[in-house]
């Protein structure tokens, strides 16, 4: 594997806009590996009204999302989804968001998992139950609704009976209409499309009944007590209901679509799958994960890292230079576009060998000490890092862990699922597995 950094192309050159643009909206992942490929590590299209830049080494990401964060503010489709998801930490900028991120902090810290695992492994345990011996399950679907059973627990105190479907239902449809939010429109005028606007009311109606739901009183570990601390103080209204819905959203789904595709890629890969199985068997065995089994099972964290390598939930990112600045020596005009991809930099061969094999092993190869920060960034970085990665990784590790012990899968397809990108990475089809018990 060669990890030297030998920057490509510095001296960019220029892609007609047209053409990215068909090919973008065609196919995206394919049009961004394609720019990469054509112009190295530093890509420009010139748009009608502004420059894109496309930045695929690990340096220039760092250069983004660390060392010039301060000059890069969202890009305008994450600031148009403000109509969805209000003021919250996703979507606010600069003092502002530096002031919710610092308050909202407590409820992620990696010792804070210790009260959340027992919720995930009840929960995870009760979700299997149902499942019945040599049946077919949609890990899709399934996944889904367990993740989101997860967040409303930890972060609400309780999922009342209903939520799941209503959130599931109301947020399918914002997601289909994800696209109207990007049209240049006035916010009024969007509201009058009647789906979009039941839709947002009804996630309104969910996260104002989870706020006042006494149950949550006593959820003194949950995100809603810190929020609701600071009610007279730090947050309006508004602000309440923005982060109640950006932790109801972005809380399930990215980690649910994670867990989805390590289902089909163990499903397609049995030697890895009875790799995990032995390591659960001998550290867990019936028991179930405490925190400290969370950080002793390596191998079961590598096949959620190489998933999150090869299959990763937020594909891209973009940001918007707020003054002119330069990267890898080239000049950025400000108001221009940058965007670093995950699913680019992921499969670079030069950082990774054979980057289209699903091998968890490849981790044990890699060493730290050289291996480039940022050639490995599904949860993004710098003071926009995603602030429920621990949660996220805690959560993946302890599913797959319980679920591997007690069953044995095998998939209901012939091929893996193809990568369909949306606002995240989702499976082109349901994943479908047969599930066999192991053990009762
Ligand atoms: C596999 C699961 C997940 C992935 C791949 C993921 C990925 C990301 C990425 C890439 C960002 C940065 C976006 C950017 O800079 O433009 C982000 C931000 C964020 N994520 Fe996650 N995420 C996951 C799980 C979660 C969970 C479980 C939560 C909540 C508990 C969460 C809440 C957030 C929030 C609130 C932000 C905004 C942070 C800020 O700007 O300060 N995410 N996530």
């Amino acid at each position: 594997m060669q990890t030297n950094l030998v920057l490509e192309n510095p001296a960019v050159s220029q892609k007609p806009s047209f053409s990215f643009i068909w090919n973008i909206l065609r196919a995206p992942l394919h049009a961004l590996t394609g720019l990469a490929q054509e112009q190295g590590d530093i890509a420009h299209v010139k748009l009608r009204k502004r420059d894109l830049f496309l930045f695929s080494h690990p340096e220039f990401i760092e250069e983004v999302l660390v060392k010039q964060q301060s000059n890069f503010i969202k890009g305008p489709s994450l600031q148009r989804a403000r109509i969805i998801l209000g003021e919250g930490l996703l979507t606010s900028e600069g003092d502002e968001h530096l002031a919710q991120r610092r308050t909202l902090q407590p409820a992620f810290h990696r010792q804070r998992m210790e009260e959340y695992l027992p919720l995930m492994n009840e929960n995870t345990f009760a979700h299997m139950s149902t499942w019945q011996n040599g049946s077919r399950v949609d890990m899709s679907a399934d996944m889904m609704r367990l993740t989101l059973n997860i967040a409303l627990w930890s972060f609400f105190g309780s999922a009342p009976e209903g939520t799941v479907e209503r959130v599931s239902e109301s947020m399918g449809t914002l997601m289909k209409l994800f696209p109207l939010t990007q049209l240049p429109l006035p916010d009024a005028t969007r509201m009058l499309f009647p789906k979009f606007k039941q839709a947002s009311m009804d996630l309104r109606q969910v996260t104002e009944s989870l706020l006042k739901n006494p149950q949550a009183e006593d959820a003194k570990r949950a995100l809603i007590h810190i929020l609701k601390e600071n009610s007279n103080g730090q947050f309006t209204d508004e602000q309440i209901h923005a982060h109640t819905l950006t932790f109801l959203l972005a809380g399930h789904e990215t980690t649910a679509l994670l867990l989805a595709w390590c289902w089909d890629m163990l499903a397609h890969h049995p030697q890895v799958m009875a790799s995990l199985q032995d390591e659960v068997d001998v550290v867990l065995g019936d028991r179930f994960p405490t925190a400290e089994d969370i950080q002793n099972l390596p191998y079961t964290r590598m096949v959620v890292k190489e998933t999150l390598r090869m299959r990763p939930p937020a594909w891209a990112m973009g940001r918007e230079a707020v003054q002119d600045c330069e990267i890898g020596g080239q000049h950025i005009p400000a108001g221009s576009t940058v965007l670093v991809s995950q699913w680019v930099t992921h499969h670079d061969s030069r950082f990774y060998d054979d980057p289209h094999q699903f091998r968890p092993g490849r981790w044990y190869e890699i060493d730290q000490a050289s291996f480039p920060r940022y050639a490995f960034f599904p949860f993004g970085g710098g003071s926009r890092v995603c602030i429920g990665e621990h949660f996220a990784m805690t959560e993946a590790i302890a599913i797959l862990a319980m679920v591997a012990r007690r069953w044995n899968i095998s998939s209901a397809q012939s091929a893996l699922a193809r990568p369909n990108p949306s606002v995240t990475l989702r499976p082109d089809k349901n994943v479908n597995l047969i599930v066999t018990k192991r053990v009762e």
